[in-house]
């Protein structure tokens, strides 16, 4: 008995090794964002909370680079990924992906042209990627101040639809789509 191997490529059937771990690591990065910024809004600034909140920009500079390399990947992939069909719901998966993958890009997006524009030098993992500046650009940390909170739940709100739509495939329709990012398949 041959065990089939995940492709590196994504194919009509599966995806391939790449594409699941982008998937993968980010939910999970996104997952601990969405803990600590959760925990904050319901405990406010309290030192237990240091290690989630305090580590917010530096995965979220993470995320960003992640975010951008699944977005050339699906485009590089883009005509031999798993279909989902030509109907209502086929329409409604490809509108729901496409809508997570814009506020994926633009959740980071603003945070960081906020952080730019700021007056603070922006140093994730102590390294310093924007040098403090003696005035701040005003427009980009009010675009960052405005957006990015409100977009970061939009986003939220969006990959729990995600997370029940793979749920009633699973329960309901049975039709194996969790196991395109999980199982072994050529
Ligand atoms: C995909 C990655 C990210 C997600 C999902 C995310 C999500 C969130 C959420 C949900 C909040 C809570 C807003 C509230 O208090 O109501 C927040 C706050 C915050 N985020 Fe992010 N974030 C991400 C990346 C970043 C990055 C890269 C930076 C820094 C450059 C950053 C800086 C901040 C700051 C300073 C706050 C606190 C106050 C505020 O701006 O509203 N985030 N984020």
């Amino acid at each position: 008995m041959t065990i089939p191997s995940t492709p590196i490529l994504d194919t009509v059937d599966v995806y391939g090794r790449v594409t699941r771990w982008l998937h993968w690591s980010i939910a999970l990065l996104l997952a601990w964002q969405f803990l600590g910024m959760g925990l904050k809004l319901i405990f406010g600034r309290q030192p237990f909370l240091a290690p989630l909140v305090g580590s917010h920009q530096p995965v979220g500079t993470v995320l960003f680079v992640l975010i951008v390399l699944r977005v050339i990947w699906a485009v590089v992939n883009r005509r031999n990924r798993p279909r989902h069909g030509n109907g209502l719901l086929g329409i409604a998966a490809v509108t729901g992906h496409g809508l997570l993958y814009l506020a994926m890009v633009m959740v980071p997006c603003v945070a960081l042209l906020r952080a730019y524009g700021s007056e603070r030098a922006f140093a994730p993992f102590g390294f310093e990627i924007f040098p403090a500046r003696a005035t701040e650009i005003g427009w980009m940390v009010d675009l960052g101040g405005l957006l990015h909170g409100e977009l970061g739940w939009v986003l939220g709100a969006l990959i729990l639809g995600h997370v029940v739509m793979v749920g009633i495939h699973e329960t309901m329709w049975r039709d194996g789509t969790l196991a395109r990012m999980t199982r072994a398949g050529s």
